[in-house]
């Protein structure tokens, strides 16, 4: 995670970590991650699934026997920047004429064996759902053929599979609890690249905390695309209408948030993302139940207008979102929000568009992420609404929508000033080796002096003074 509020989530990939395994076949693997939380924790899985065939990892490409790059097609900018990059691995094909070069993830499953056409020097397509069939398409590849998965599963979950933790600081860690997505907003194309939602067992999910928090780790993140309809009732898709017998013996996101709540006090629990449409007070109360389920909820809103909402699909309207709003500030008074939001949908008008903003003032959201809408091959709304909003005219809006934000959000980190916050500590600030960062319950950044804490202790900072999105503050007692 970054220490940054406002980020795009199709942000430069960095090269991922494993350490050596014990059965090394003598071959490296370079692999980079693009796109959102859902690919870094995917990467996890195919670095466990490779270290078990031997493969040792690499942060220099020149030096790797495979390249695999897990990618992101969520808007036009994140394909773009996978394209650039494969551009940089021509040059290591160059050196090593056997070098393999794999694309995995979103935008592999979106252009198929197209891929292969466009970019010439890529010689396995793998999808989200195939990652276990990855070393006999890596042995494929190795007869100068080329190999393609990109089988989409109604079960597969990876529930056995225990993620290789990449790039992590050792304190945050993400269990990944849905995969797919089964809502059709409009404007998207994870349902495409991802397929259908399935749940995973809760068991193997509380199991992987309690794993987590043995090796010192004390947060994790629970991640789906919509996390609020997690519901396990014994595997494969979600059952359109479950018995009431099913639904007895079945778990909910909120019997879910209390399992991993109660592996231990000091396990912080994150989860992301939620759906307003299936967001229910149930949660609500159970984040409110627990000390140690942040006070922290991102309910992306995309659009402050109802008419939008109804073209995005999103199945629910402004005062519809609005009435969680209120739900969530009596329920759980100090809990912080964040939001996606889309500037220049098809057809936003600048009234609509200010519908966004006023929404805005109601909220007075922690923190954004604000993109302009990109259309996307095969989606609702690229075959039944025009892209008709100037690229000129959203990027004045997003420039507004972001300009409000970052307002809203100095003015929340103000509001933390002069309190104390039990913060998780993550690691030494970026502006400092003397000072320490690590993050409230509501997600918030906090900066103290080092002294003698260490990531992964909890601390009670008074915070004394800040910046737009970072409290700074001295430990108390
Ligand atoms: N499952 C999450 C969102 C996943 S995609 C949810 O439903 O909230 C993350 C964000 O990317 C979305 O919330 C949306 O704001 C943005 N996004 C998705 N498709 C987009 C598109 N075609 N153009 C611009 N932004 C898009
Ligand atoms: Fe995309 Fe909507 Fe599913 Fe989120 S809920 S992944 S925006 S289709
Ligand atoms: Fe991108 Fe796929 Fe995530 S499209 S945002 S990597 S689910």
């Amino acid at each position: 995670m970054s220490e940054n509020k406002v980020i795009d989530e199709s942000k430069q990939g960095e090269a991922l970590m494993v350490e050596q395994p014990q059965n090394s076949n003598g071959k490296k693997l370079f692999l980079e991650s693009y796109g959102c939380a859902m690919n870094f924790s995917d990467s996890e899985i195919v670095a466990s699934i490779l270290k078990d065939k031997g493969f040792s990892t690499t942060q220099d490409f020149f030096e790797a026997d495979v390249i695999f790059v897990n990618t992101c097609a969520i808007r036009e900018g994140a394909e773009q920047r996978v394209r650039q990059r494969l551009n940089e691995y021509k040059k290591a094909k160059k050196t090593n004429p056997d070098l393999i070069v794999g694309v995995l993830g979103c935008m592999a499953e979106r252009l198929k064996s197209k891929f292969l056409e466009e970019e010439k020097l890529v010689d396995i397509v793998v999808g989200p759902d195939a990652y276990r069939s990855l070393p006999e398409l890596i042995e494929t590849a190795e007869t100068g053929q080329k190999a393609v998965n990109v089988l989409l599963s109604k079960e597969e979950t990876y529930a056995d599979i225990a993620p290789v933790r990449l790039g992590s600081n050792g304190v945050s860690a993400f269990i990944s609890i849905t995969r797919g997505c089964d809502n059709m907003c409009s404007f998207c194309v994870v349902p495409f690249t991802r397929g259908r939602e399935r749940s995973r067992e809760p068991e193997t999910i509380v199991q992987e905390a309690k794993d987590l928090f043995e090796q010192g780790y004390r947060e994790v993140t629970l991640l789906g695309q919509n996390v609020d309809s997690y519901l396990w009732t014994g595997g494969g898709l979600k059952k359109e209408n479950p018995t009431k017998e099913e639904l007895e013996h079945a778990t909910t996101f909120a019997q879910l948030l209390e399992k991993v709540a109660l592996v231990h006090p000091d396990l912080r629990v994150r989860f992301s993302t939620s759906h307003p449409k299936d967001m229910t007070d149930d949660v609500l109360y159970m984040i409110a139940k627990h000390e140690n389920i942040c006070n922290y909820i991102h309910l992306p809103v995309q659009s402050g207008n109802s008419r939008i909402l109804e073209m995005m699909n999103r199945g629910y309207t402004r005062e519809w979102y609005m009435s969680r709003i209120d739900s969530i500030r009596k329920i759980i008074p100090d809990c912080a929000i964040s939001m996606d939001i889309i500037t220049g949908f098809c057809s936003e008008t600048e009234e609509e568009h200010q519908d966004t903003l006023s929404l805005m003032e109601y909220v007075k959201y922690d923190f954004g992420y604000m993109f302009a809408y990109s259309e996307r091959p095969k989606t609702l709304a690229e075959r039944k609404y025009k892209d008709d909003v100037p690229a000129e005219v959203k990027s004045r809006r997003l420039a507004e929508i972001v300009d409000l934000q970052l307002k809203h959000s100095a003015l929340r980190t103000k509001e933390g000033l002069g309190k104390v916050h039990r913060v998780l500590v993550e690691g030494v600030s970026k502006k400092s080796k003397e000072q320490l960062f690590g993050r409230n319950s509501q997600s918030l950044v906090v900066v103290f002096p080092k002294e003698n804490y260490k990531p992964g202790d909890y601390v009670n900072v008074l915070a004394e003074s800040c910046t737009g999105a970072t409290l700074i503050g001295k430990v108390v007692k």
